[in-house]
């Protein structure tokens, strides 16, 4: 790993191992307080727990708006029964698959860790037919160990209590990484990583780590509200479907040939259609340093951008996204060199776009 990959490297781990499902994310947003605090101007948190830091630009103009989300899928504790064993629900997109004989990580009322295994049937007892099946939600179980009711009370776990999976981030050939909660702790080093180098620039520079974006885009909605920005960017993953089984035509993106900028999300653009004038710009830049890029057209998922795109009297948006597979695993893989990118290419943005040219991005009289 070069330099600068070894000290994403570092940024990327403290922020992946950290805990922060959907409305639990105080963990995450003290990494991003401690990361930001010596380098903006001003910085707060607001009722929802959004993280916003303010970056004043040389001509205190237009007010650009840097989104990225601390939360991770995660799980809510729905039941305990007699023995020990505790029924769950997702809390954000989990597929079952995605869920079976991982470990997760509950976090207690009184703040402790408590492990638990996600179980199933061995498959030497499962007939065939049913090993073939995923089962629902609520047929999955929860092993943390206790053999009944009093011990799990003794452990500390509630209904109630959420639970994030429980993994590590390690590198994963020289230079990819795997992990939990890659979407979107990426798009949060981004930002810091973005934030920490910036040199001179005009626009007044919002970065937002958002709250429960995996539920509804919730956090999104009220910052962008509050700012009222003249353009939005919001940081996040894609799909990148570059694996085998997969026709060309479907790959979306792909690992490192560069981040992506959004064109399109949502079933049939329900999501986003990403600001004309802000995507072309984003291109123009990355052509103008040499920075790879991809077109980016989603046939589903979508990011805060579609949020802040709707608020108030509405707010030209983009998305730059970072290829990711698996997304929603405990296994979830990216490139560093699409972070890399995705880092000069933002920085680049914020520091020629002009003032004026995104305040006219709000909209104009016509003659
Ligand atoms: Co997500
Ligand atoms: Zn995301």
């Amino acid at each position: 790993m070069c330099a600068s990959h070894e000290e994403l490297f570092s940024l990327l781990k403290r922020l992946c191992e950290a805990w922060g499902p959907p409305g639990r994310e105080d963990s995450v947003r003290e990494i991003v307080i401690d990361e930001l605090r010596n380098y903006v101007d001003e910085i707060h948190v607001d009722s929802l727990g959004n993280v916003i830091a303010v970056k004043r630009g040389g001509r205190g103009g237009a007010k650009l708006v840097l989104a990225a989300h601390m939360d991770e899928v995660g799980f809510v504790v729905s039941h305990i029964d007699d023995k020990g064993f505790l029924r769950v629900l997702p809390v954000g997109g989990l597929h079952e698959r995605n869920v079976i004989s991982q470990r997760i990580a509950i976090r207690t009322r009184d703040g402790r860790i408590v492990r638990g295994v996600v179980g199933a049937k061995p498959p030497h007892v499962a007939k065939p037919e049913e090993a073939r099946q995923v089962p629902e939600f609520r047929e999955l179980f929860v092993d943390i160990g206790a053999s009944s009711r009093e011990e799990v009370e003794k452990l500390g776990v509630r209904v109630g209590d959420f639970a994030v999976f429980d993994r590590d981030l390690q590198l994963l050939g020289t230079k990819r990484v795997t992990g939990k909660a890659l979407d979107d702790r990426v798009g949060l080093a981004v930002m810091i990583s973005v934030v920490k180098e910036l040199e001179k620039h005009e626009v007044d520079l919002y970065a937002v780590a958002t709250v429960q974006e995996e539920v509804g885009l919730k956090g999104a909605r009220v910052a962008a509200y509050a700012i009222d920005p003249d353009a939005a960017i919001a940081l996040d993953v894609t799909i990148a479907l570059d694996v085998p089984g997969v026709g060309e035509h479907e790959y979306v993106t792909r690992l490192g040939r560069g981040p992506a900028i959004k064109v399109i999300d949502g079933r049939m653009g329900t999501g986003l259609i990403a600001n004309p004038k802000l995507f072309n710009k984003l291109i123009e830049i990355a052509e103008k340093h040499g920075i790879p890029y991809q077109v980016e057209v989603a046939p589903g998922g979508t990011t805060d951008a579609s949020a802040i795109n709707l608020t108030k009297r509405g707010v030209p948006a983009v998305t730059v996204s970072i290829p990711t597979r698996y997304l929603h695993s405990s296994v979830e893989v990216l490139d560093l060199d699409d972070v890399v990118n995705a880092v000069k290419l933002v920085k680049r943005f914020i520091e020629e776009v002009p003032s004026e040219w995104l305040a006219s991005l709000r909209g104009y009289r016509a003659k």
